[in-house]
């Protein structure tokens, strides 16, 4: 099966970093559109234009499932994308359910894009699950820029974010949930700035629930192919993300 992955840039290959851990023999197609990077800070209209584009270009490669690697695109276009297109598409997962059960009284920050936070998709969703009204919606747009420039040992990343954190009350969170797919390359600054008492969860594994139901084919050979902004790739960016991110 040829199961392809999208996103603005290099945050889906979190993702698929997940996806090639459980059901590792498959043909993955990674499509960053990095020309267009970043879609947070874009307005719905614009983010849905572009999700279109792409997807276009990834029905030329034959594919049989679609997973929208980005939080963003997923909020904008991916009840329109169902609506065009028969194959199946799996969206982000936004994670507020398993934090939200778990929670213990306790505050859950969503740190995300502010297309993703702005988004009513996403609020009719917190509203859905949330009735105690306890999530906190909190930017991190930059954290895409710093990622897509491979801006991960920097001061700078630390500097941002203890700045960002120092808004908010973290003594009332016991979860944080990272709604967007760049930010996991960024675990281990939150966990050196967070108390150690909070989880930091994301919405990988649940999309990849989601998207094994949707696998049929079994013993294939595993097979990359990575995409920018529709030109094809050498590999070796990529891997160098691929092997980065913890998740
Ligand atoms: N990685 C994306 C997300 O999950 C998009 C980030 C961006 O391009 O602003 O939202």
């Amino acid at each position: 099966m040829k199961i392809a992955f999208f996103d603005s840039g290099m945050g889906g290959l979190t993702v698929l970093k997940t996806a090639i851990k459980r059901i590792p023999d498959h043909h993955y197609v990674y499509f960053a559109d990095c020309k267009n990077a970043p879609y947070g800070n874009k307005s719905k209209e614009e983010i849905k234009q572009i999700t279109f584009q792409a997807v276009e270009f990834l029905t030329t490669l034959n594919i049989d499932i679609l997973v929208i690697a980005c939080n963003t695109a997923t909020s904008a276009a991916v009840t329109d994308l169902r609506k065009k297109y028969s194959f199946p598409i799996i969206g982000m997962e936004p994670a507020i359910k398993p934090a939200v059960e778990k929670k213990n009284n306790k505050r859950i920050p969503r740190v995300a894009t502010e297309l993703t936070l702005k988004e009513e998709k996403f609020k009719k969703l917190v509203e859905r699950v949330d009735k105690e009204n306890s999530v906190d919606y909190l930017p991190l747009q930059e954290l895409v820029g710093m990622a897509e420039k491979f801006e991960f040992e920097d001061q700078k990343v630390i500097d941002y974010l203890q700045k960002k954190l120092s808004e908010v009350n973290l003594s009332s969170y016991e979860t944080v949930v990272l709604g967007c797919t760049h930010f996991p390359y960024f675990k281990k600054h939150f966990r050196q700035l967070l108390p150690k008492h909070i989880k930091i969860i994301d919405g990988n594994e649940g999309t990849i629930n989601r998207l094994m139901q949707f696998v049929t084919s079994e013993n294939e050979t595993q097979q990359l192919e990575y995409y920018i902004s529709t030109v094809k790739s050498n590999s070796e960016t990529f891997e160098k993300y691929l092997t980065y991110t913890e998740s």
